[in-house]
Parts: C-alpha cells; structure tokens; sequence
C-alpha cells in the first residue's frame, strides 16, 4: 500500500506518551494499551470520519444496541518487530477477511480493506514504540466493531463504530494446560454463529469453562452439538491431534472458527511432509488412541498462545494424561511460526507482512 497519499484518517496524537509508566516486564495479557486507537462510524450508510484518536474512554448510550442484543464482533492479530525495528503483521488480510465475514454473520456492514490497512499502517507507526524487540514480545491488536444505534427495538443497528486497540504482550506460556471434553454444553450448532468471531460466543462459553476451571482444568475442547462425538475446537484455539506420526484436526465448518494459526499449521506440516488429515474426529478414537498409547500429542492453535501443548484430558470424568513431548510437533511447529513472526526465516509463503 502506498501510504504517500492523500488518506483520509484524522490524526489526533497524544501530548504525552503513557509508554514511561508501562512495566513491559511485568504485563498482564491484554490490560495495558498503547497510546492511540482507530475509530470509525457507519452512520447514514457509509462508513465516516475515520479518526485517530489518543486511547481514552467512549460515551455511548445506555440504549446502544450492542449493549441488548450483543451485535459485535471482533478480530485478534499480532503485531512483531525483529531486531532491526522492522515491524510486521503475519497474514492480515485473513484477519480482514475475518471481521468481514463475521459482520455478515450478524448483519453488520463490512468495512472497507483499504482503510482497515491504513489505519493499520498509521496506528503501528505512531506507536510503534509499543512493539517491543525480542521473541515473544508482541502487540496485541484488537479491532472490533459495535452497533451504536440508540432504541431496545430487536433489530440491527443502523449505527455502527468499528475500533483498533492495541495492547502489550510478553511471550504467552500457557503452562500445563489441561482440557475437558465437553458433554454437557456445546459452544456452537449447526445454522449458528461458530464460524463467526462474534461476542456473543465466548460470553456464552464462560460459564462451562468456569465448571472445568473448578475441576482443575484450564480449557473445554467442544464437541458437536449434535451428537458430542466429534472433537471440534477450544475456546480461543483450533485444536490438533497427533496419533503415531500423523496429525488430525476437524474440518472448518459453521461450527468452527477458520483460524489463522490452524491453517498456517496445516502448511507447515504439508511443508515438512508430515502426514495431516482434515477430518471429522471422534471422542472415541481419541480415548482408545490414549489407551493404545497411539496418542502423542494433542495442542492448541492460535494467535494469543501461538501453539499451546495439552498435557491431559478429561472425558466422562476420566483423566488422560499425554505423554510428555520434548521434541514433538507442538514445539517444532511454534518455532517454525515464530521464526516466520520475527523475520528469522524464509517467509516461502508471504505470511510476513511489514509496516
Ligand atoms: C474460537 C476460536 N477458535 C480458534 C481461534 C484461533 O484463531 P487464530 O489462529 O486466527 O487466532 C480463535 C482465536 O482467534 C478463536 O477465538
């Protein structure tokens, strides 16, 4: 993208940065935010006057739509910088895509890419302080976007406000993580909004993950709402099985969010010339590969985490625990993408993306 013209983004810059009281050692997942942030209402059926503003509070009323009817939706991407100050994304045109798609879903006007991109562009250079050297040091970006429309009528906003935040993060160890195989709730259903990154979704996944946290678990793998026989995907992750050498992940469906992190994996297993099956999966052959010791790894995908190793499972009140991995696939995987995150690597696919 050419940034030398004219664009249409008001800058308004912020007198003094905040980046001197951030403690960038000591920072708790997306609870800091850098200095500005993007905004843009769809107003009159287009949407105007993007602006950059310094990240402060919005006043909307309590009648806005989003607030009754949960009309938003968001996306969630990474910004990296190597050790020359080059600052990249990886793969943001699917990030847009994304949010475009998820919009439909739920009736809400697309937004155009040329101004997702500049206002991409502009915000990273202005903080682009914010993007921290170093492996693991990332900025978060969130854009979302929100119906503003004023009434308690239950139909879709004629009013929207689509919003870019970034925020801080350090390298994202997950630790020990260990899953339930959900039996009881199911987190998307055929016809639904899964494949959508719509709020509503994760406000409706927390209440059963809070019933797997009280067991000692951290996370619920779902299962399909029909049957709860297929393995689906995680809370925030894509979820994959690697049985012998071969690896297994479900199929994207409109249950299942089509993750970046998922389908970069799949590549690079392609790539290495392990063996991948994009495939229905069931609850079955997943315990009975536990049993038969065929079952070597099961990890999470996406971009919060990169690659998160699952280190047991529950189902039907029984614990599996995997067998430790010191050079599984999980690891091979998350430096493979990192190596690409932070310009360390060849990028033979075009996923790097510099500002
Ligand atoms: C439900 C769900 N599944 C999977 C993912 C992983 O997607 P990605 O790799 O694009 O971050 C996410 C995170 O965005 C998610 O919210």
């Amino acid at each position: 993208m050419n940034l030398t013209t004219a664009s249409p983004i008001s800058v308004q810059k912020i007198e003094k940065s905040k980046i001197d009281q951030v403690d960038f050692d000591n920072l708790v997942f997306g609870s800091t935010f850098s200095d500005h942030m993007f905004e843009c209402d769809y107003v009159n059926g287009a949407w105007q006057s993007p602006t950059i503003r310094p990240y402060g509070p919005l006043s909307i009323e309590p009648a806005a739509k989003v607030f009754h009817y949960g009309q938003a939706v968001f996306e969630g991407m990474k910004a990296y910088k190597d050790d020359n100050g080059n600052v990249f994304l990886f793969r943001p045109n699917q990030n847009m895509e994304r949010i475009n798609k998820s919009s439909k879903r739920l009736a809400i006007p697309e937004f155009p890419p040329e101004l997702f991109f500049d206002a991409l562009h502009k915000l990273l250079k202005l903080d682009s302080d914010w993007v921290k050297p170093g492996i693991g040091n990332t900025l978060y970006i969130r854009p979302f976007v929100i119906a503003t429309q004023n009434g308690v009528s239950a139909s879709p906003s004629d009013r929207y406000k689509f919003m870019i935040i970034m925020s801080p993060a350090q390298a994202y160890y997950t630790g020990d993580v260990k899953v339930v195989i959900a039996e009881n709730y199911s987190r998307a259903a055929d016809g639904g909004v899964g494949a959508a990154k719509a709020a509503g979704n994760y406000a409706a996944q927390f209440y059963p993950t809070n019933l797997a946290r009280e067991a000692g678990y951290q996370q619920v793998i779902w299962t399909d709402s029909n049957e709860e026989k297929h393995l689906e995907e995680a809370g925030t992750m894509n979820v994959f099985f690697r049985i012998n050498d071969t690896l297994l992940t479900a199929p994207t469906s409109e249950r299942i969010l089509d993750g970046v992190t998922r389908k970069s994996v799949i590549q690079l297993a392609k790539d290495a010339g392990i063996q991948i099956q994009e495939r229905k999966i069931t609850v079955k052959e997943i315990v009975e590969a536990a049993n038969n010791g065929s079952l070597k790894e099961i990890f999470g995908t996406g971009t919060a985490a990169v690659i998160s190793p699952v280190s047991a499972f529950s189902y039907q009140k029984k614990e599996y625990i995997l067998p430790p991995q010191e050079n599984g696939f999980a690891k091979k995987f998350k430096s493979d993408l990192m190596n690409i995150q932070y310009n360390l690597s060849e990028d033979k696919h075009g996923w790097r993306y510099q500002i």
